[in-house]
């Protein structure tokens, strides 16, 4: 199964994504979460990246097409994999088709104001990257991780300034995306008017993935 999780910054595409790959056994791969490691480490790509991230705007193709072609040649994509940020504009869309077959994209359609006070209340585990909201997922000891017990932090880009320009590069340049794969006809929409429990959103996912295996 190759899965994609397309839906604005917030929309709950990390969250999602680890749950279903865990459930399927397939890898759960972030770009996102690929370019903050290369960042941490301090690698040239990481360097490049990191301009582009801190102001919420999309790091050129040939860096994030870089990273990902090495991630996909490991075995354990053999089976598929879920991508989460991953094509983000027309081009990147475009190249994915030459290199993979994508069975279904799911669309998390989520308003502005719920991703705003989802992003303003996020914190991520430093060590394992579990993702945590101060509001609706709160962790057990404040500011330690439940799984690891290491520290939380607050993403550079989580500041409200840049959370404004993320979602503007998301209408611009992703949402051209939703149609792109309409016309293919493998996209599902999961439409969130009000929040919800994480597990019912899981839920909802996982019977969209169960239709398309059933098909
Ligand atoms: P990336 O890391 O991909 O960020 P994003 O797309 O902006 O998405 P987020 O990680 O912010 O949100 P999410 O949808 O994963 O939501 P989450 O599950 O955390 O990219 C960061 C940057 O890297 C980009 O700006 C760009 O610069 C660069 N980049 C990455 N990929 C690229 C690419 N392909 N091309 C070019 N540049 C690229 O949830 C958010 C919060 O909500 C959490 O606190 C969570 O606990 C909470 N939450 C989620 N779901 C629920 C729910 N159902 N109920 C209650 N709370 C919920």
């Amino acid at each position: 199964m190759k899965l994609v999780l397309l839906g604005p910054p917030g929309s709950g595409k990390g969250t999602y994504s680890s749950r279903i790959a865990k459930e399927f056994e397939i890898p759960h791969i972030s770009t996102g979460d690929l370019l903050r490691e290369e960042v941490k480490k301090g690698t040239e790509l990481g360097e490049r990246a990191k301009e582009y991230m801190n102001r919420g705007e999309l790091v050129p193709n040939e860096i994030v097409l870089e990273i990902l072609k090495q991630r996909l040649q490991q075995p354990d994509c053999e089976r598929g994999f879920i991508l989460d940020g991953f094509p983000r504009n027309l081009e990147q869309a475009k190249i994915l088709g030459t290199i993979a077959t994508i069975d279904l994209v799911i669309y998390l359609d989520v308003p502005d104001e719920i991703i705003i006070e989802r992003l303003s209340n996020r914190r991520i585990c430093r060590e394992c990257g579990a993702i945590y909201n101060l509001k609706s997922m709160p962790p057990k000891v404040p500011g330690k991780c439940d799984v690891c017990g290491s520290e939380l932090y607050q993403r550079d880009d989580d500041k409200p300034e840049t959370i404004k320009n993320r979602l503007e590069v998301y209408r611009e340049q992703t949402k051209p995306l939703i149609d792109h794969y309409k016309e293919k006809g493998i996209l599902a929409e999961f439409k969130i008017e009000k929040e919800i429990p994480v597990e019912e959103g899981v839920e909802s996912i996982k019977k969209l993935i169960q239709e398309k295996l059933n098909k």
